[in-house]
């Protein structure tokens, strides 16, 4: 009979030594399978002498079992070792690369009406909206505006050809018809702000024949002109960032309001440059005044029982007037450089809280 410490000594080193399970099982059959080494020796122990064979019997099974463990041990490293090779073969970066900065760039337009909605936003108005081809009771009549009236004239209206009713649609010429919208189709009380586009047949260095107004309107049954006031000139200072922007009250006359007025801001033009905030000169910026009480009849409210104020403002001016734009007609140039000087970087969202503009 072969040395069996050394046979298992043998047998361990070449366990310790197998690469991979395929050598394992390998080693497995030529020492513990049917024709391998182990099992011809238990084989070969019926020749033995009786006194012998117990102890070869014994030392045999010691090695059989030696050797068994050790390859399952062996198996359960090298799993796990493939485990771990599989693993890390197989892994995702799921760490986000750094972004470059967004090349695009926000335009002065869509700032300026982020910003008008912040401000009114937080005052507690919410946004509404309307077609941009209207018909002519909601453009004109029902702001009391009736055919053959002079305001018709005063707005270069671009009208659509006749329907086969004989009436000709227009591109508003004011987000005004927005008023009339949200009064007849929403009960009062109503506190809402309607920015969009505007059309009027007009153009030269200081009109486009599109362009954006932001109209404003509460109806309920207590908001009087000291209120029309205060949230104007709250707006005016929040707008332009300047506290104490002086805010200057000037009698007007529009059909839909009543007092009306029109709105000015100090600015100073000191040196041909022009400043907002105190320095003698005035900048209208926009029109308002009381709801007029046919405009309330016209849609249904009854003007004994509700009142209210109602403004409007073109965008492009007060942006100009913001971000030092001098050319209005480069707002609609659509050129890059111009987006890219004048523009705002995407995601800086405008909000009181932080500050309108980054
Ligand atoms: N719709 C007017 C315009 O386009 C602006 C305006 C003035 C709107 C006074 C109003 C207002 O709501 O009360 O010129």
């Amino acid at each position: 009979m072969e040395d069996l410490d050394q046979l298992r000594d043998e047998l361990l080193t070449a366990i310790a030594a197998a690469d991979g399970l395929d050598a394992l099982e390998a080693i497995r059959v030529a020492a513990l399978g049917r024709k391998g080494r182990v099992t011809e020796l238990m084989k070969g122990l019926g020749q033995l002498a009786a006194d012998q064979r117990r102890a070869a019997g014994q030392g045999l099974n010691a090695v059989k079992t030696a050797v068994a463990v050790a390859i399952e041990a062996r198996q359960s490293g090298l799993a796990s070792a493939a485990l771990d090779a599989a693993l890390a073969a197989d892994r995702i970066d799921i760490t986000l690369p750094v972004r470059p900065q967004a090349q695009g760039r926000i335009h002065p337009i869509s700032q300026t009406f982020d910003e008008i909605v912040a401000i009114f936003g937080e005052m507690g108005f919410s946004v509404a909206e309307g077609p941009d081809i209207e018909d002519d009771f909601h453009n004109f009549t029902a702001l009391n505006i009736p055919p053959e009236h002079p305001a018709r004239q005063m707005h270069d209206t671009f009208y659509l050809p006749e329907n086969a009713a004989g009436d000709r649609m227009v591109l508003r010429t004011h987000t005004s018809p927005v008023q009339i919208r949200t009064m007849q189709s929403n009960p009062p009380p109503l506190r809402i702000i309607a920015p969009g586009r505007t059309y009027r047949c007009d153009s030269d260095m200081t009109h486009t024949p599109m362009f954006h107004q932001v109209e404003g309107l509460i109806i309920d049954k207590t908001t009087h002109m000291g209120h029309l006031k205060g949230c104007l000139i709250e707006f005016c200072r929040a707008y332009f960032e300047v506290p104490d922007v002086p805010v200057r009250f000037r009698p007007s006359y529009f059909p839909f309001t009543e007092p009306s007025a029109e709105v000015d801001i100090g600015c100073s033009r000191a040196g041909g440059e022009l400043k907002i905030g105190t320095g003698g000169d005035w900048l209208e910026i926009l029109g308002c005044g009381m709801v007029h009480p046919k405009v309330l009849l016209a849609c249904g409210i009854d003007p004994n029982e509700y009142q209210g104020f109602a403004f409007g403002m073109g965008i492009e001016r007060i942006a100009m007037l913001k971000y030092g734009i001098p050319d209005l007609r480069t707002f609609f140039d659509a050129d890059m450089r111009w987006l890219r000087h004048y523009g705002f970087v995407p995601l800086e969202v405008p909000t009181l809280l932080r500050g309108l503009t980054p």
